[in-house]
């Protein structure tokens, strides 16, 4: 039996506001503990299990109820569906493989897992990496060598023909791309994943579906029911009114943000491409269906879900509709019930936006973990410009995070570059942000007079000037043109400069995340325009199709230093990765700036309990130093090991560093 006794939140000193919270959500449960003991009842439900969950309801409840109260309490069917989203969450813990059940059990008793030196990322798409789910079976050797304990696959559901965004147009959550498998072998993934200790990331697209979901399909056929899931409108006066503040995120797609569909007679909002229709969230209905699709595709064996396009999942007139206090609410729900259903379940927030926004949707109650994309973009900055500063003020106030949770640190991904750092940052600075973006759209497209940078533009805005950027991480940092040219420093350089990104985002605090092929520097691909459903699409350029011959070039009877540049990329990323694992300073977040009083040397110190690990990297193409003496202090030492090569260093001297060198010191 419930308890339906809310005794932690009735003891305490609570406003009347509070306490007729309190009440409601209590008598509210009352009510609902009947049926939920006739769905018991049915299912034969083990009372083990039904006890179990009852306990995380009973310790979640009152914030759920209070959530969804906020969100859909004004609803003449309130009740109704507060019902179906209980039982929706009976359900999947009923149905949860006993595996996971137990997984759940483990998490709970050590909920900063994610925490540890030993995750390291990598994402792929499966058609291009492997073809399909089965052959991925075969690659988990190859994550292994390379150290990757955390596995992201793109989207992998069933999609629309022709363009469907690299996958994010999905037509039905509970099937597999037919061309990439099935469930099962979905799920055979997962726990082969889990059994060589790899945790599995799969996305959940829940600001939109594709147009030809089948919901989508039944607002088409003209199902009133189904056309509230979206928002649909006869004529431009909403549209109309919406747009005047609203931004548009796919400009070269069409202008605004919703698309004339002929068979209705009806514009439909749509943010991304006109084929993603945006899911209508103040209706209860849309809720419950997307918490249903939730709860499947964590039930196929999902460690982590990537939230995809958090910051435009609430809309309200009159605002740019993007990161809206119920958008937070919506997540937080969602994580309610992931908490009482699926526990071991925890959530990655997507939100490319203003930094003060990324932050606000990190939280062990809404995304346990997010990408940085602040973090990304001014790497790509410092290395443009040679210095750190603007990368530093923004670490120095934007890196640390509440307890319980972690940045998800990137260089590149399946997305574009945009220039997402604070104004205010850089106007501190005496850097003006607009000339400084324009500034760095043209060095990373290769435009500006020395850079070495071989990027494309994307969703480039005739109208406001702005663009972002595409491209691989190599011909970003040089190596496209550096071969181009046969000019042999540079692709040292353009090597160098790989690393050195690759050896902050291993050690700066969160968990490593690479995309597939940078362990190899592999190049942009412009085969991707042969491929109508791509052509308009300039990310495909960074999403090129891993080639296994590359393994090949990893004979090891070549000494250190030569051989291929994909070799000595790939041999120095999985040293790299190799160590960070062992070093337990490099555990959690904690990190502290480290002042150099020189403007092109980034340092930091990392702190783990008692462990303490400094980083010096040089973001410039010349030597750097650094007066020992401000190591010193920070380091609690005299003397300090590069834990990568073994060079030592005393601190009564300069510390003198070559052309985008980095080192991790520890004491001796
Ligand atoms: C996310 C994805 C991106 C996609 C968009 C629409 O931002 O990362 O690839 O285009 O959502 O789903
Ligand atoms: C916008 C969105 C981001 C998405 C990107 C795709 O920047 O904010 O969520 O990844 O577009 O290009």
């Amino acid at each position: 039996m419930i308890r339906s006794n809310l005794s932690g939140l009735r003891g305490g000193n609570l406003s009347a506001d509070q306490r007729e919270r309190v009440y409601q959500a209590d008598l509210t449960l009352k009510r609902l503990a009947p049926r939920l003991q006739v769905f018991w009842e049915q299912m034969s439900v083990d009372p083990q299990l039904q006890h179990e969950f009852e306990v995380r309801l009973d310790e979640h409840w009152y914030d759920l109820f209070g959530l969804l109260y906020d969100l859909y309490g004004a609803r003449y069917d309130f009740f109704y569906h507060l019902e179906q989203i209980l039982i929706t969450a009976a359900l999947a813990w009923v149905n949860r493989p006993d595996d996971l059940r137990e997984l759940d059990q483990h998490r709970m008793n050590d909920p900063d897992w994610f925490a540890s030196q030993k995750i390291v990322g990598g994402a792929l798409y499966v058609d291009l990496f492997s073809e399909n789910l089965g052959k991925l079976c075969d690659s988990i050797d190859y994550f292994k060598e390379l150290g990757l304990t955390y596995l992201h696959l793109m989207p992998l559901f069933a999609v629309r023909p022709g363009d469907n965004d690299g996958g994010y147009a999905i037509s039905n959550y509970r099937s597999v791309d037919p061309r990439l498998g099935t469930i099962d072998d979905l799920r055979t993934l997962a726990t082969r994943l889990r059994e060589a200790g790899i945790v599995l990331v799969l996305d959940f697209v829940f600001n939109h579906t594709s147009d030809d979901h089948q919901w989508a399909q039944l607002a088409q056929s003209g199902d009133l029911e189904y056309q509230n899931f979206y928002y649909i409108y006869p004529d431009r006066t909403m549209p109309d009114q919406y747009e005047r503040t609203l931004r548009e995120i796919f400009p070269t797609v069409r202008r605004g943000n919703f698309t004339w569909h002929d068979g209705m007679q009806q514009w439909v909002w749509t943010t991304f491409n006109n084929f993603q229709w945006d899911l209508n969230y103040t209706n209860p209905a849309v809720f419950r269906a997307m918490a249903e699709e939730m709860f499947f595709i964590a039930s196929t064996g999902v460690d982590i879900l990537r939230l995809d396009a958090v910051a435009f999942v609430w809309k309200r007139m009159g605002t740019n509709c993007e990161n809206l206090p119920e958008a937070h609410q919506l997540i937080q729900a969602f994580n309610r019930l992931a908490k009482i259903a699926t526990p071991s379940l925890i959530f990655k927030s997507e939100a490319i936006v203003h930094p003060d926004d990324v932050v606000k949707y990190i939280s062990p109650r809404e995304c346990q973990i997010s990408y940085n994309p602040t973090l990304m973009a001014l790497l790509w900055e410092s290395l443009a410009t040679r210095n750190v500063t603007l990368l530093s003020r923004s670490l120095s106030h934007r890196h640390s995070l509440p307890p319980h949770t972690s940045w998800v640190n990137y260089l590149r991904c399946h997305d574009d570059i945009g220039w997402t750092f604070d104004d205010a940052d850089a106007a501190a600075l005496g850097i003006n942000a607009y000339d400084h973006r324009q500034f760095l759209n043209r060095f990373y497209t290769g435009q500006y007079e020395g850079s070495f940078a071989r990027g494309v533009p994307f969703q480039e805005n005739a109208a406001t000037g702005d663009m972002r950027i595409a491209g691989t991480l190599a011909s970003l940092a040089g190596l496209e043109l550096a071969i181009e040219q046969g000019d042999e420093e540079e692709k040292e350089l353009s090597i160098r400069r790989m690393l050195l990104l690759q050896g902050i985002a291993l050690s700066i605090g969160g968990i490593p995340l690479l995309y597939l092929g940078e362990e190899w520097g592999m190049l942009n691909d412009y085969d991707f325009v042969k491929d109508p459903a791509k052509a308009g699409d300039t990310r495909w350029i960074h999403r090129p199709k891993m080639k296994w011959e590359f393994l090949q070039e990893l004979d090891d009877t070549i000494g250190p230093g030569g051989g291929s540049i994909r070799r000595r990329i790939f041999r120095s990323l999985q040293n790299l990765i190799a160590v960070r694992k062992n070093q337990q300073a490099l555990s959690g977040q904690k990190m502290d700036l480290v002042h150099t009083g020189n403007p092109h040397l980034l340092s930091f110190v990392r702190i783990f309990e008692s462990y303490r690990l400094i980083v010096l990297a040089n973001f410039s193409d010349q030597p750097q130093s650094v007066d020992g003496n401000r190591l010193r202090t920070v380091g609690l030492g005299r003397f300090f090991k590069d834990v990568l090569t073994g060079q030592e260093f005393g601190t009564s001297e300069d510390i003198e560093l070559s052309a985008y060198e980095f080192l991790w010191l520890l004491r001796i």
